[in-house]
Order: structure tokens, then C-alpha cells, then sequence
């Protein structure tokens, strides 16, 4: 009985969460996405213009850039010939489930399920690499 009370008021949180990313997309906590990205991301990425490339590359200037082609990286084969532009629908795709979208990537991520700080992350990220 327990069980299906937690299992309930997830699905619920679960909606919600869609709703509110949905209905106020331009109201992004920006603050709240660099937590985001301080907790799940930094460890492997440096945002800033000339950054280093850690495990992963570095993300100045992601939006609008082509998959694979940031300088002074290796990238997975796929990741090079995958061919799409980063903005906020391939991005919000590929971190949702990095291997799911890009079978073959070699980024280790589990993803991020929850849209309301999928839509705070990625508003962090267009402030921090502009
Ligand atoms: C364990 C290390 C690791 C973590 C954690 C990680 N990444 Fe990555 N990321 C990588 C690697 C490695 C690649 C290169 C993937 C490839 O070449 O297939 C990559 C690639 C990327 C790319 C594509 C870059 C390009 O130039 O095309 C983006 C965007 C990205 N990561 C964003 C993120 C974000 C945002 C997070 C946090 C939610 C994150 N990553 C978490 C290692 C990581």
C-alpha cells in the first residue's frame, strides 16, 4: 500500500514537472541550472572560451555548433559523424540519454529525466558559453 502512495505522488511530481518546464520555458533559473551543472557535468566539461578538454571537450560556444567539431578533441566516431546542431531540442535529447540518442557515444551519463532542470541546464548553458 505504502509503495503504491510513493509510486503515485512520483508520477505526479513526474507531470508537474513537464507542466511547469512547458508553460514557463522563459523563466529558467539560470542559478539553479549552474547547480545543475556543478553536480552532473563539471567534472568532465570546462564551459569557458580556451577551457580545457578533461574527459570530455570543452563547451564554449555549444549552441548553434555542429556535434564533434569542438578544437582539441577526440571525439567517438559517432559523436563526429552524427551531423546535427546543438540547441535546445537535440541537446534536451541527447542528455535525457546520451547512449539511447547516440548509441556509440562515448560520454558516461545516465541522463537527466527531470524536464524542469533539463530547461534550467540548458539556459545555464547558454548564459555560461556565450
Ligand atoms: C563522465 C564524463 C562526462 C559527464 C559527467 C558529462 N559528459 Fe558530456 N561528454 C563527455 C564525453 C567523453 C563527450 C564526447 C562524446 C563522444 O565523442 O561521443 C561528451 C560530449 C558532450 C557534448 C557534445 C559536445 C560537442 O562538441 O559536440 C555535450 C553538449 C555534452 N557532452 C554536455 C554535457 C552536459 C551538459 C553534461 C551534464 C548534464 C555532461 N555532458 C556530462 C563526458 C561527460
Amino acid at each position: 500500500m505504502k509503495n503504491w502512495i510513493g509510486v503515485a505522488s512520483l508520477l505526479i511530481a513526474g507531470m508537474l514537472g513537464v507542466g511547469v518546464a512547458a508553460s514557463v520555458a522563459s523563466a529558467q533559473d539560470v542559478a539553479k541550472g549552474e547547480r545543475v551543472f556543478a553536480t552532473q557535468c563539471k567534472a568532465c566539461h570546462t564551459l569557458e572560451r580556451g577551457g580545457a578538454t578533461t574527459a570530455g571537450p570543452n563547451l564554449y560556444r555549444i549552441m548553434g555548433r555542429r556535434s564533434g567539431t569542438g578544437q582539441g578533441y577526440g571525439y567517438s566516431e559517432v559523436m563526429r559523424r552524427f551531423g546535427i546542431e546543438w540547441n535546445d531540442t537535440t541537446l534536451a535529447a541527447y542528455l535525457r540519454d546520451p547512449r539511447a540518442d547516440m548509441p556509440g557515444t562515448k560520454m558516461v551519463f545516465a541522463g537527466i529525466r527531470q524536464s524542469s532542470q533539463m530547461a534550467d541546464l540548458i539556459a545555464y548553458l547558454k548564459d555560461a558559453t556565450r
